[in-house]
């Protein structure tokens, strides 16, 4: 991993590269190898190779200039009829959408609590903000109400996802919604790994626990198999959100074939009802069969995401090099995406995945073991 560089002053890099090859935690981009089955895809329902026909490529300008496009209000509208919500605004990534909308929404004068475990999109957001930040332990719904009790700030954001993605869990939000209305706090819930698959009709754990965050903000990167992002949530929401986001308003409007492939995937998915609870049967055959062939406690969660621990970075790297000897895409997850001393492999099971090809991953898997 040594680069020559021409001027010096990225000399230093060479080091760093080093020592990240040093313990085994240099990272590459990597392409899903031809021929192998893969559990690594977050295309939850199998779409990312529907094509859409005469959409345009792309938007052309931000949507306040002139880039809204047809695609974008029917997306918007026929997403908030879905999740039963009055309106939800795209964006062209996921981390836009938080980015944009915590910066938006909270200011200087606010407290953010924000769980340990959320995705950088909604850290980095909640910096921005240049709101006070709690970190609370994972899922610690105690520890959330502490942090809102205490305030000295008028104004509160509690910030979590619904499905967290590296340990397949997520909070109680029932619970969650009461601790945040007995302390006058606003609720923002990610549900970016969840939709698609989780709670009735794959519409996300708040539908599951019937309750309403103040905002939700879901991605079509993922179960939708496109590209961009949603806020869902009451008119006020979507009409500020289009005034003060800043990755809205300084970004080009979502590319309507995006938006358009969305579209299809949601109509998909509606027509399908049997769908997300076919994927979750095969996640949980997989669950169940990792969860003999390991120590009690390594296998993580409930869901369509099924992460195994396996300890140090050696071993998931050891794991996952065997798994594609065998035909099967499974990457390490290593620090810092996981804490040190719990690099796991991370299988996704998506409806693309057969029985027969979760039961070949599970040979394969306590193949690598023996
Ligand atoms: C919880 C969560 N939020 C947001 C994002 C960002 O979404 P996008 O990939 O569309 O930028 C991701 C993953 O990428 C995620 O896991």
């Amino acid at each position: 991993v040594f680069h020559v560089t021409r001027l010096g002053s990225l000399a230093y890099l060479n080091d760093e590269l080093l020592k990240l090859a040093d313990a085994k935690l240099l990272r590459e981009p990597v392409s899903q190898p031809p021929g192998a089955l893969s559990f690594s895809s977050n295309d939850y329902l199998a779409r990312a190779q529907a094509l859409t026909e005469g959409a345009r490529a792309g938007a052309g300008a931000s949507r306040l200039l002139g880039g809204e496009c047809r695609e974008h209000l029917e997306l918007e509208a026929r997403l908030a009829d879905w999740l039963g919500l009055e309106s939800s605004l795209t964006f062209s990534s996921g981390y836009a959408a938080n980015v944009g909308t915590i910066a938006a929404l909270a200011d200087p004068n606010d407290l953010i609590v924000s769980d340990e475990l959320n995705h950088a999109s909604l850290i980095d957001g909640a910096r921005l903000s240049r709101a006070r930040v709690v970190v609370t332990r994972h899922n610690d719904l105690a520890a959330v109400a502490r942090a809102l009790h205490g305030r000295a700030e008028d104004r509160a954001w509690v910030l979590v996802e619904s499905y967290y993605s590296m340990d397949a869990d997520g909070p109680d939000l029932r619970e969650l919604r009461r601790v945040c209305d007995a302390a006058k706090a606003a609720l923002l819930v990610d549900e970016a790994h969840a939709l698609g698959v989780l709670g009735p009709g794959g519409r996300g754990r708040l539908a599951e626990a019937d309750v309403t965050a103040d905002v939700l903000v879901g991605t079509l990167g993922k179960a939708f198999g496109s590209q961009g992002a949603f806020v869902a949530g009451e008119k006020v929401l979507r009409e500020w959100l289009f005034n003060r986001a800043r990755s809205f308003v300084f970004s080009t409007g979502l590319a309507p074939s995006s938006a358009e492939a969305a579209i299809q995937s949601l109509e998909y998915l509606r027509a399908s009802p049997d769908l997300p609870g076919l994927v979750r049967a095969n996640a949980d055959r997989l669950r169940a069969g990792l969860g003999s062939l390991v120590p009690a406690g390594t296998v993580l969660g409930f869901g369509h995401i099924v992460p195994v621990v396996l300890g140090e970075p050696e071993r998931a790297l050891a794991v996952s090099a065997h798994l594609l000897e065998h035909g099967l895409f499974v990457p390490a997850v290593r620090p810092p995406t996981v804490p040190a001393g719990t690099a796991r492999l991370r299988f996704t099971v998506t409806a693309g995945h057969s029985e027969d090809d979760v039961d070949r991953a599970l040979a394969a898997f306590g193949a690598s073991l023996r």
